[in-house]
């Protein structure tokens, strides 16, 4: 089959995750090809145009309505996904959205209505879906290899601060709403389970954000899932060591780690003294991203997408697992700001 006849992927987006968007579907596909793109930004989508041999095309509403796009990922900043989603939705072509699906509870709840009333297929870039380790775990869980499970521990540690819209917690930023919506929705996997009550802290004493209102370097939660089993998460903006993913589950007959850990019992990590594997995205001073410990998941995610416009699979995490997890994070927000543990019930009425 001669790259024309594969379905056609339209990329609105072109930034940090875009760029990766891009060269997945362009380069990484067996079942879809990069067909045309747009950003805002004329000179980028028409660099990434050429270097793909793209399709540029100057707004949402042309990308969508395009022909030779079969379906459309939405990578812009989280608090400018509404208009695209929407453009996807009223094309009536299937959707990747990265998370999270919007900014705030009623836009997301407004995108999952219309969704749904379009009958379109979302798929929702949780990546940790597609990782190969996390679905093993989820396996392993769901065969009873631990037993009852009954507590559940994750961390997500940045080596350094995202763009400035993601850290500011009024744009789709912070640590709940941008980077432990990931854990929130990694929970929900593993465990089978909905989260019913969170208790959130926020510090800030490391990174200056230049005056962003609540922003905060550290983050924990403990937490409840609705059979009574329990949680934390940790997050940070500071791991100098290098990107910091790990989740543990354990239960009445044993533990599941997910992650990289050591067999010493005790290990430092250090920007020295870290973690040295080579990565090719997103360093600075040479630290490995996400983009390296994911790599397979984010490319696994799109396979699975044009999977879905080829053959009409369902989407493995979907806009209602968005709004799930978004739930849960706008509610660690409350809790950290109101200094209290909150129900998931007290958000009925949001
Ligand atoms: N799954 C993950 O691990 C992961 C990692 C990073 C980002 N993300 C998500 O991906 C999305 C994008 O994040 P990012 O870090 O790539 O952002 P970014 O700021 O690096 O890039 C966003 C791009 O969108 C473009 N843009 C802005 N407004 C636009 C508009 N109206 N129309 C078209 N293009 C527009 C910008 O010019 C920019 O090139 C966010 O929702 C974020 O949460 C997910």
């Amino acid at each position: 089959m001669s790259d024309q006849n594969l379905t056609g992927i339209g990329l609105i987006g072109l930034g940090r995750l875009g760029r990766v968007r891009a060269e997945i579907a362009a380069r990484q596909l067996p079942n879809g090809r990069l067909a045309v793109v747009h950003d805002i930004d004329a000179d980028l989508t028409a660099t990434v145009a050429a270097e793909y041999g793209a399709i540029a095309v100057d707004s949402v509403k042309a990308l969508v309505n395009h022909p030779d796009v079969d379906g459309v990922i939405v990578a812009t900043p989280t608090a400018l996904h509404v208009d695209p989603v929407l453009a996807v939705a009223a094309a009536a072509k299937p959707l990747f959205c990265e998370k999270p699906l919007a900014s705030t509870l009623a836009d997301t709840r407004q995108l999952v209505e219309t969704i749904d009333a379009a009958g379109i297929a979302c798929h929702i870039g949780f990546n940790r879906r597609h990782d190969p380790d996390h679905l093993q775990a989820r396996q392993m869980i769901a065969n009873g290899a631990i037993g009852t499970a009954t507590y559940l521990r994750s961390n997500i540690r940045d080596p350094f601060p995202p763009p400035p819209w993601a850290l500011d917690p009024n744009t789709g930023g912070g640590l709940f709403i941008d980077m432990l919506i990931h854990d929130i929705d990694a929970a929900r996997m593993l465990m089978g389970q909905e989260i019913v009550s969170v208790y959130a802290s926020t510090a800030n004493l490391v990174v200056d954000p230049e005056g962003i209102e609540g922003f905060a370097d550290n983050a924990t939660v403990s937490f409840t899932f609705a059979n009574g089993a329990l949680g934390q998460f940790h997050a940070s903006v500071h791991a100098r060591y290098g990107y910091d993913v790990r989740a543990e589950v354990f239960g009445a007959d044993g533990n599941i780690a997910i992650g990289r850990l050591n067999k010493r019992d005790l290990t430092l990590m250090t920007e020295a003294g870290g973690l040295t594997q080579p990565t090719t995205f997103q360093t600075r001073d040479g630290i490995p991203h996400a983009m390296f410990r994911f790599a397979e998941a984010y490319r696994d995610e799109i396979i699975a997408f044009a999977d879905t416009i080829t053959n009409g699979t369902t989407p493995t995490v979907n806009h209602h697992d968005a709004l799930a997890a978004f739930r849960v994070a706008i509610a660690c927000q409350q809790s950290a700001t109101e200094r209290r543990p909150i129900e998931l019930t007290e958000l009925q009425s949001m």
